[in-house]
């Protein structure tokens, strides 16, 4: 798959890459939106061009080749993406390559190249190991496109480049797709079918990432409960394979439980979904120390009419449910939440519903959005688009607020309290202060005194907003 065999030197204090034919020196630039995911993809494309000369730059105007790993979650998210390509265009010369990566690459295909002149490349999330020779057909003066969906790509072999350093923290993606279609998601039809990635490999990355000296490691899938690990290939039914297959395979509490063992790392994982949670990886969470006590369950509504007509799998006393299983088994988690008001048909009822789940939870913190109908969903292709801009603006308000007051009252808890925070940098407000997450991912700030980046203290907790703790090392 490489073109040349690549010689890494470092001289003079910089990064230097070499190949067989001579030194290349070709930065690129990427700019990344969306869920956690595309993050961690980007750093799989740094990777993948690494190995064919190219250095990351964080300077746009200094790169040969600007790479956009774009978003098609909501409208808004494609938009800043072409509000971004605008200012591209004033920076673009005739040497610098631009090119489109990820779920709006998949959406759109070479439609993209059609409405977007500047554009020269568009790869899907499952071709970025076909950059190198689409870069090659860029260098031969012609548009290039990869979006062909794999049943088998995991990347898994892939060293990822690490992008977004704070050398402490990082992610580790165990599979990728999604079978799930909710009707109002786009993701299955960009990002293909769900497949699991071999255990060795991301227990091998996992151990890669503690030598360098990480801290803490998130485990990243749309559905990480839905993990399944039977030695490779689009995900199949546990109940249909044979007794011998069975005992082979990995499920994801097995996953957690052996990443556990092989790491002392803290470990979290996203996202949880409420249909395919089990007790045995809440058991498995309460186990291990340094797995840590916090999970993102999104709920998306608190009706089970809507809930049905999104295709969700569940009730919302399913829902319910798995929270008394949470809160039973791991009293202390942290519990937070996506939600989606004014989708299809919801009424005010319906929202009254949501409203109500949310005060039965207390959830810690939430992203909350209202509805917005992408193109070729169950949703858009089912049921119409039918609660008015201003009714889902005012149901939004609504939800932030109550949420708003939730995290309020659930951080005043901590007033009093010691709570162990790893480390993460220094405040966005001040460098005399230092912040971090507890267990239960809230943000925690600090006075610096003498504490070092990527430890794990106490801290008191003397005050607190909604969204995070104020304290001080003890
Ligand atoms: N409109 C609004 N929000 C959406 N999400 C997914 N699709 C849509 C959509 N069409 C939200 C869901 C999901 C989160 C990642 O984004 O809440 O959990
Ligand atoms: Fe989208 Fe549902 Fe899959 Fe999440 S579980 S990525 S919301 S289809």
């Amino acid at each position: 798959m490489l073109e040349s065999k690549v010689i890494h030197e470092k001289k003079q204090g910089t990064a230097l890459m070499k190949n067989i034919d001579g030194p290349v020196h070709k930065k690129v630039y990427i700019e990344s939106y969306g869920c956690q995911m595309n993050f961690s993809d980007s750093e799989i494309v740094a990777s993948i061009l690494q190995d064919i000369g190219y250095a990351t730059t964080k300077d746009i105007k200094s790169a040969n080749l600007i790479l956009i790993n774009t978003c098609s979650i909501r409208e808004k998210a494609e938009q800043t993406v072409r509000r971004r390509l605008n200012v591209f265009r004033a920076t673009k010369n005739k040497n610098t390559t631009i090119g489109i990566l990820g779920c709006m690459a998949e959406r759109l295909k070479s439609k993209f190249l059609e409405e977007e002149k500047l554009v020269d490349l568009v790869v899907g999330p499952d071709a970025y190991r076909d950059l190198p020779n689409l870069l090659k057909e860029v260098d031969g003066g012609r548009k290039a496109i990869n979006v062909i969906l794999s049943k088998e790509e995991t990347y898994a072999d892939l060293s990822p480049v690490r992008l977004d350093k704070n050398g402490i923290t990082s992610f580790v993606s165990i599979m990728r797709g999604c079978d799930n279609m909710c009707s109002f998601c786009v993701v299955p039809f960009t990002r293909g079918r769900e497949r699991s990635r071999k255990p060795e490999t991301i227990v091998d990355e996992i151990q890669e990432l503690e030598n360098n000296g990480y801290k803490e490691v998130t485990l990243l899938g749309q559905n990480v409960d839905s993990y399944l690990w039977t030695g490779g290939g689009l995900k199949k039914n546990f109940k249909t394979l044979s007794l011998k297959e069975q005992k082979n395979s990995m499920n994801f509490a097995q996953l957690l439980e052996l990443v556990a063992k092989k790491t002392s790392m803290r470990i979290r994982f996203s996202t949880s979904h409420p249909k395919d949670m089990t007790d045995e990886v809440l058991y498995t969470m309460a186990r291990h120390k340094n797995i840590c006590k916090y999970i993102h369950l999104p709920v998306q509504s608190g009706s089970s009419k809507v809930l049905k007509l999104m295709n969700r799998g569940y009730d919302r006393e399913w829902y319910l449910n798995r929270i008394k299983s949470i809160k039973e088994i791991i009293p202390e988690c942290g519990i937070s939440m996506d939600i989606i008001t004014g989708f299809c048909q919801e009424t005010e009822r319906d929202h009254q519903d949501t409203l109500s789940l949310m005060k039965k939870v207390k959830y810690d913190f939430g992203y909350m959005f209202k509805y917005s109908e992408r193109p070729n969903t169950l949703a858009e292709r089912k049921y119409e688009d039918d609660v008015p801009e201003l009714k889902k603006s005012k149901r939004l308000k609504e939800i932030i607020d109550l949420q708003q007051k939730h995290s309020l009252e659930n951080n005043l808890k901590y007033i009093g309290k010691v709570c162990k925070v790893l480390i993460e940098g220094y405040s966005k407000k001040s460098d005399k202060d230092l912040c971090g997450r507890n267990t239960q991912n809230t943000v925690v700030v600090f006075p610096k005194e003498n504490a070092v980046i990527g430890s794990i203290v106490n801290v008191k907790i003397t005050k607190c907003t909604s969204g995070t703790l104020l304290g001080q090392i003890i």
